[in-house]
């Protein structure tokens, strides 16, 4: 099997954006077969001790409305009335509804103390840039939302999560629409990140 080059690597690195649901094509499906391919290069990522933490929860067709309007009820229940945003909430309430795919990506705790959090929060951040990245392969826009309410009780209770797993984020997916141009972003140079000893 041919590598890909490390001109196409870094191509595809920097290739991908975070790719909003506003901008998503809302006719436009994304086949079960690519998304599993994309999830299961999202399970290539490392992961200490091999406890594979991370769990997909998928949300196509109506099940992105039992999702939007649990986001929404979270959100309400637990935002002091001085703090709650309705712009916040009405996105909410939109987002999961104009992309195809949402998946909350669970860290599931299993490897005991051996592994500490930490670790297993950071294999599931790799299966996510894992997924990005396939999913900027394919051609599709991404999006990575970590919104406080993942962490609340009654979102929480909502997935189904024990008082140690944790929902690390919302990965919303879907083809960019027709018209869409697909947008550039910055990085500082590296030089400026470095300490060489
Ligand atoms: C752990 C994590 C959480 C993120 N949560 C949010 C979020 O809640 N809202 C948001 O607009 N972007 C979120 N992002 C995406 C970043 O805003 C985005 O990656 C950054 O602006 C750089 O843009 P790029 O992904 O196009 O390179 C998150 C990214 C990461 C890694």
């Amino acid at each position: 099997m041919a590598l890909p080059s490390l001109a196409d690597t870094t191509a595809l690195i920097r290739h991908r954006r975070s790719i909003k649901p506003t901008d998503m094509d809302t006719t436009r499906e994304v086949d079960r077969s690519l998304l599993l391919e994309i999830l299961e290069n999202a399970t290539w990522a490392p992961n200490h001790g091999l406890t594979e933490p991370w769990r997909f929860h998928l949300y196509q067709g109506d099940s992105r409305q039992q999702l939007a309007s649990q986001m929404q009820a979270s959100y309400r229940e637990t935002t002091p009335s001085a703090e709650f945003r309705e712009d916040k909430f009405i996105k909410m309430g939109e987002n999961p509804l104009l992309a195809p795919v949402v998946i909350a990506c669970v860290m599931e705790r299993n490897g005991g103390d051996k592994i500490p959090e930490i670790e297993e929060i950071e294999a599931c951040a790799s299966a996510l840039q894992n997924l990005q990245l396939s999913a900027t392969a394919a051609g599709l826009g991404g999006y990575w939302s970590s919104p406080p309410m993942l962490d609340t009780e009654c979102f929480r209770a909502w997935l189904g999560l024990r008082a140690e797993d944790r929902c690390v984020g919302l990965i919303y997916l879907g083809w960019p629409k027709p018209e869409f141009k697909w947008p550039r972003s910055i990085r500082k140079p590296v030089e400026s990140k470095l300490v060489w000893h």
